[in-house]
């Protein structure tokens, strides 16, 4: 064997040459990656003993694709075209051996490959549209060229991680091998190709896909309207399409001109740039600096869900779907009824519902009437009414019914955990799992450390997190915690626009052009405004109260802030109109015209000072925390990375004169935090903060 370099050996058995990548975590292909893969193929070609060459890897996966760390530093190393040269320009056939992911640049490596082999449980994708990027190494002229065009519009608009029986259907791969066995199986298909002396396939050439798509333009609009509010305010997916397009109408070498100008557009572009800090922003927001990694797990078998309304019974499938048993407890028979009955309709009704699949998840779920069944529960999650006293109620009873080292967690979405915690006598055991509705969809989960909860326990919560698929964020206790303490300033200033000059559908405009799903005022009306209203307490001094009061509760009811028409399509409504201007001259406010500038600004630069506050106070870790909690749980558009973020990408300076402007002109809620001062004075940005 011969270490080509730190990362890479070659060696031969018998007639096939063997390059071997190991560079942990993912083999990502960063310099010494790639130099190694272009010495590996030199020493492969002048090995005259070599007939064939394979490319493997060692550790857990495949390369998953280019090392993301690397962008935008200059080049170092051999080039990646240089690398994919060598290897499809080889006169000796080479073959890719997957397992794991072969993903972005990996998959591109992999289709430079003469052949290539995979284990069933290999999964291979082009997922560069999520950093908001297209495959940049001729990915989007080789993969239609083996899939056709309609397939290679949904994997790469999507980034799916198709697997290798999949991939072997489409021809993609070549041959599967069993599971376990790649090295072994590579070898034996490499020998197979010497000995059939097969020809040296190169996906550039191939040509029967494309010229099957080639005059149909039809496939490229269908798939843009079909996709039309998927791809809303994204650069990266219709970079893709175009340059799938460019792959059916040119030949190979002008395509890759296409995709090179378009991947240099995206790779200098803001929205890359906010969707890379995701990636990366999602990973670190895993990792507590006093809480390190090897902290002791508490196993987690059995899980009790106090509440079987929307929010419990969510929470609750999260569970089941993971194959963790829960004993859902309610009151009354009838609401326990109704619950497992919701439950079960939820799984009825998903996309995927496979009913044997059904029976599998509900067979997990028990119903009880009293704490006592909690009795032998590892973590109990209480989401019941959001009224303190109840709460503590709760608590006081599990404290005596729940085994020692059992976790007592409460979904409370703002109140004061430490409160809870200290009816209690294991205030250690006392965490808040805060889930967004519909908590079965929602990947945010809001994991709330108490001032004595244990770090065996928030450790225990974050890696649960994981295995239930969510991204866990972990907070400190303030009401509202980091995302509802953020939302709380949005909803206040959307609230006084209203009543200055801007209609409810002139805020909702500009923040869903900024890029959220809906405004705050089509979010309610959604929600429904009468939730938490009480009639007989109503005094019309709200504008809910007079909406609610003329039963115009939102979309249930055909008329809100909006009216809406049979199909809950939303036109603005005279109505409001006149209540809100009826208002605002009681109050005697003086309405003024509005700019959109005026709207955004309002709403989200108080949003950024909220965050900065959030820091100062040490109730998030860092600052990409918090842009993880509005991407996941509260629609902040993924390409402009989150409150944090955007404050950057504007610049602090900028947001911070705002506030002032704001602050002498409307008063000190808009009064800059320290943090912002700060920063803003030493020229820094929230990311410089470490
Ligand atoms: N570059 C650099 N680091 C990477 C990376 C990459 N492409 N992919 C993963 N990592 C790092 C992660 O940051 C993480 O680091 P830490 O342990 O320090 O946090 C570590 O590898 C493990 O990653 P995960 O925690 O995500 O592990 P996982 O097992 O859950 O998932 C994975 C593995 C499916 C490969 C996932 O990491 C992933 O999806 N990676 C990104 C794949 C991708 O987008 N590739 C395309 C890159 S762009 C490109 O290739 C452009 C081009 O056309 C040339």
């Amino acid at each position: 064997m011969t270490a080509i370099n730190a990362v890479t050996d070659y060696t031969r058995e018998g007639e096939v040459g063997v390059i071997t990548l190991n560079s942990p975590p993912v083999n990502a292909l960063s310099a010494g990656v790639r130099d190694g893969l272009a010495e590996g193929m030199a020493a492969a070609i002048a090995d005259a003993g070599a007939k064939a060459v394979v490319i493997i890897c060692e550790g857990r996966t495949f390369i998953a694709g280019a090392d993301i760390t690397e962008f935008g530093g200059a080049q170092k190393g051999a080039s990646l075209f240089d690398v994919q040269e060598a290897i499809e320009g080889s006169t000796k056939p080479v073959v890719a051996a997957i397992h794991g992911t072969a993903l972005g640049g990996g998959l591109e490596v992999a289709l430079t490959c003469h052949y290539r082999v995979a284990v069933p449980s290999a999964r291979c994708g082009l997922p560069e549209v999520n950093l908001g990027l297209l495959p940049g190494a001729g990915g989007t002229q080789r993969l239609p060229r083996i899939v056709g065009a309609q397939r290679a519009l949904e994997m790469m608009t999507s980034g799916e991680h198709v697997p290798a029986k999949a991939c072997l259907e489409m021809g993609l791969v070549d041959e599967l091998v069993e599971e376990g066995k790649l090295r072994e199986g590579a070898l034996a298909f490499a020998n197979k190709i010497v000995a059939e002396n097969r020809p040296l396939k190169k996906v550039r050439d191939l040509d029967d896909k494309t010229s099957a798509d080639r005059g149909h333009p039809e496939i490229f609009a269908n798939f843009r309207k079909a996709n039309a509010r998927k791809f809303r305010g994204f650069l990266a997916p219709e970079y893709n399409i175009q340059c799938i397009e460019a792959a059916v109408n040119l030949p190979f070498d002008e395509g890759l001109k296409v995709e090179r100008k378009l991947f240099g557009e995206l790779i200098t572009g803001s929205q890359s740039a906010a969707q890379r800090y995701s990636f990366f922003a999602e990973r670190q927001a895993a990792k507590i600096p006093d809480v390190p990694d090897d902290t002791a797990v508490l196993p987690i078998a059995k899980v009790g869900v106090i509440g079987g309304g929307t929010m419990g019974g969510g929470i609750a499938m999260n569970f089941m779907n993971a194959g963790i048993p829960v004993v859902m407890v309610e009151v009354k028979q009838e609401a326990l009824d109704r619950g497992i009955a919701t439950v079960r309709k939820n799984y009825e009704r998903s996309r995927t519902a496979v009913p044997a699949e059904t029976e599998a998840r509900m067979a997990r779920l028990t119903g009880a009437l009293d704490l006592e069944a909690l009795a032998d529960c590892d973590l109990v999650i209480e989401a019941v009414f959001e009224r303190m006293d109840i709460k503590k109620d709760i608590f006081t009873r599990l404290d005596a019914i729940c085994k020692p080292g059992a976790i007592l967690a409460t979904n409370t979405s703002g109140l004061n955990i430490d409160e809870i915690a200290s009816v209690t006598k294991r205030p250690e055991a006392v965490i808040g799992l805060h889930f967004f509705s519909p908590a079965n969809v929602m990947k945010l989960l809001e994991i709330v450390r108490a001032d004595h909860t244990s770090k065996e326990v928030i450790n225990t919560s974050m890696k649960l997190a994981k295995k239930i698929g969510k991204i866990a964020v972990l907070v400190g206790v303030t009401p509202g915690f980091v995302g509802n303490r953020i939302l709380g300033q949005r909803q206040r200033e959307a609230n006084k626009l209203i009543f200055e000059g801007a209609m409810p559908w002139d805020v909702d405009r500009v923040l869903y052009d900024f890029g959220f799903p809906m405004g705050p005022f089509a979010m309610s009306d959604l929600a429904g405004l009468d939730i938490g209203w009480v009639k007989e307490k109503s005094k019309g001094e709200t504008i809910r109260d007079v909406l609610c009061e003329m039963d115009r509760r939102g979309q249930k009811t055909g008329a809100g802030y909006y009216d809406y028409d049979e199909n809950r399509n939303a036109k603005p409504s005279p109505v409001v109109e006149k209540i809100i201007k009826d208002f605002a001259a009681k109050q005697g406010t003086n309405t003024r015209e509005i700019s959109d500038q005026e709207i955004l600004e309002r709403c989200i630069y108080p949003m950024i000072n909220e965050g900065a506050k959030i820091l100062e106070e040490g109730k998030a870790i860092r600052a990409s925390d918090i842009d993880v909690v509005w991407q996941n749980g509260y629609g902040w558009p993924v390409y402009r990375g989150g409150p944090m973020w955007y404050g950057d990408l504007v610049g602090l300076d900028k947001v911070l004169a705002k506030m002032k402007e704001f602050q002498a002109q409307m008063g000190d809620v808009f009064k800059p935090s320290a943090l912002l001062e700060k920063l803003a004075a030493e020229g820094k940005r929230f990311q410089d903060l470490k």
